[in-house]
């Protein structure tokens, strides 16, 4: 088991990893909660997990209920926040409940944006399930959902209390949504840590493979690098958007294909690879660093091509909300993975070209 503090002053909270989901009825009491706990999941999880974390809160002596929303991202909306707000009345929740995410990204999402406005805030808790959501969305406070016309428009920032990661429950997410994880989990190296992406190049097949100390320690070292960036720009005000390095790119790809064809991770890949060979174009990065980088999301069975007109990418690059005073902001990779540089001077041509070269059927 490996612990990472999130250390924010009185919204400080810990990152378990590598516990057992049936005993987190035990470290809720250890942490001294009280009150009652409404577990928030959807109907794919429920099936799976919600009866073991069901009965480890009951049995810690907690007076806990569950509710299913419906999986997927296009449930991750004020409709079903709506619908969570009613069973939290029912339940009769006090400002001392406590709500438990149990699930992926979008579940992890939905019930902190209900906890942080339900009754102007009650405490809640992480229990991601899948990769993307253990590296990455349960870690950092960014709770929302969507608006019909802008993916996460609606949200606050708001810390869970605690997050609890039982490695196992990969075992029963399917392939194409741990490589979507692994995705995010690599760009933590390009970002931040060379060591860590040789790491990742090294232990990639073991951690495909699910070998539980190699992917405990993926997920814990992601979860570092994210600490480190979260605890010095909690609310993004500079230093956090580095965590968009690839997201530039892929969120044009998301909003130009309707969030129908890629997953995240599979968009934030492609993405990626531009935003290296951008990085080449600018005179940053060596051609061996962007083949590596290249390589390691090829071997991790992700995207780095895409079948879209390179114009529509372009038009929806300038809808992204990053944007700031009408430039398109790329981080880039500026000598080797670990450092990392914002430029919002890219020019069309270097996009364009760097587009038409990663589309498929092109070498
Ligand atoms: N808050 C943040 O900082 C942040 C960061 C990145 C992404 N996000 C959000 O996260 C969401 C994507 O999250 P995601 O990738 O976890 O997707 P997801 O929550 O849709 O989960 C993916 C699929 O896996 C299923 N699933 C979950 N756990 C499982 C398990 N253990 N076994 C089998 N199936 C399982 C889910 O039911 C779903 O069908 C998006 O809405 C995105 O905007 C938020
Ligand atoms: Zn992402």
């Amino acid at each position: 088991m490996k612990t990472v503090e999130i250390k924010l002053g009185e919204r400080t909270y810990p990152i378990y990893i590598g516990v057992s989901l049936t005993r987190i009825g035990d470290y809720l009491r250890e942490r001294k909660f009280f009150g009652k706990v409404l577990i928030i999941t959807n109907t794919t999880v429920a099936k799976l997990y919600g009866d073991m974390v069901f009965d480890s809160i009951s049995r810690a002596g907690f007076e806990v209920s569950i509710t299913k929303i419906p999986d997927g991202e296009k449930y991750k909306t004020l409709e079903t926040a709506n619908s969570l707000y009613q069973v939290c009345m029912e339940k009769k929740l006090e400002r001392n409940s406590l709500i438990v995410a149990l699930g992926g990204g979008v579940v992890g999402d939905t019930a902190g944006f209900v906890a942080a406005t339900f009754m102007r805030g009650i405490p809640f808790v992480q229990v991601p399930t899948t990769l993307l959501s253990q590296v990455d969305s349960s870690v950092g406070g960014k709770v929302g959902v969507n608006h019909p016309k802008s993916k996460n428009m609606i949200g606050s920032f708001y810390q869970p209390v605690m997050v609890y990661i039982d490695i196992s429950t990969l075992k029963t997410l399917p392939e194409r949504e741990f490589n979507a994880g692994l995705a995010e989990a690599i760009k933590y190296g390009i970002i931040r840590d060379k060591r860590h992406f040789s790491v990742l190049e090294r232990d990639l097949m073991k951690i495909k493979s699910l070998h539980l100390e190699r992917t405990e320690y993926t997920v814990w070292r992601s979860c570092q690098i994210k600490k480190w960036v979260v605890e010095l720009d909690e609310k993004e005000s500079g230093l956090r958007a580095i965590l968009n390095f690839g997201h530039t790119i892929g969120h044009a790809i998301e909003s130009a294909t309707n969030y129908k064809t890629y997953l995240h991770g599979e968009a934030i890949s492609i993405g990626m690879v531009c935003a290296a060979k951008i990085s080449k174009e600018l005179n940053l990065l060596n051609d061996m660093w962007v083949r590596r980088i290249e390589k390691i999301l090829v071997r991790s069975g992700l995207p780095v091509k895409h079948n879209l007109k390179v114009d529509k990418i372009i038009k929806n690059l300038i809808f992204d909300k990053k944007v700031l005073d009408g430039k398109v902001r790329f981080v880039l990779t500026n000598g080797r993975p670990g450092r990392t540089v914002i430029r919002d001077d890219v020019p069309e041509e270097v996009i364009k070209k760097v587009l038409e070269g990663q589309k498929e059927g092109t070498e």
